[in-house]
């Protein structure tokens, strides 16, 4: 981790609570309509209730047994929440489109290398996981999500077509990391 990039993964909790609505606040205000990576922060009017889903799921989606860990990022030198990230140790079919990952960068610290760090440590947590491979989706038109997982490894495996919208997988091969 260089001094300049001093990002870390923390687990959601109580603790960070006054500053998860700050984040979750800043996407309304700039227009965005959900919280990406968050696992739904924005359809939760009550953080204890995201907090109670997200926590159970690392353990295991009671409906399918998928293990899901969900992050912020979290800048070391001044203790801002920067980002949310989420990964999917597994894929059920029906899941299968969506990938294993899914991120987003608070719009204040867009386009600063925070979304390639941050995808950088959730990577590393995958590899940790025995992870062997995930796969990124994306619109086809989000140029800066396919970039980001470019910017990793990402390589471009499939583009389809899901409810009208043109998608893409990028796979990023864990064993070479
Ligand atoms: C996608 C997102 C996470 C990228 O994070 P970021 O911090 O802005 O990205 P970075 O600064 O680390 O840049 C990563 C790459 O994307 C490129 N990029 C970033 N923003 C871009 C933009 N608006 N247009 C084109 N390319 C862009 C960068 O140039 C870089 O590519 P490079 O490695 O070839 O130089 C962020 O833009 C975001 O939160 N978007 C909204 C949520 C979203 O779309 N999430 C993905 C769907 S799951």
């Amino acid at each position: 981790m260089t001094e300049e990039m001093d990002l870390i993964l923390v687990h959601p909790s109580k603790e960070i609570e006054e500053d998860a609505v700050k984040y979750k606040k800043e996407h309304f205000d700039y227009g965005d309509m959900q919280v990406h990576g968050s696992g739904g922060l924005a359809f939760f009017d009550d953080y204890d209730e995201w907090l109670d889903r997200v926590t159970l799921i690392r353990e295991g989606d009671p409906q399918n047994g998928v293990q899901t860990s969900t992050f912020f990022s979290k800048r070391l030198s001044d203790g801002k929440l920067i980002g949310c990230v989420k990964i999917h140790h597994s894929l059920t079919v029906d899941m299968k489109s969506g990938g294993h990952i899914a991120y987003g960068i608070r719009p204040s610290e867009r386009g600063k290398g925070y979304g390639n760090k941050q995808l950088q440590l959730c990577l590393e947590y995958a590899r940790e996981q025995h992870m062997r491979q995930v796969i990124i989706a994306c619109d086809k038109s989000n140029i800066a999500s396919a970039k980001t997982a470019m910017s990793c490894g990402g390589i471009l495996t499939k583009e389809f077509e899901e409810d009208g919208v043109w998608k893409q997988h990028y796979a990023i091969d864990l064993a070479g990391l």
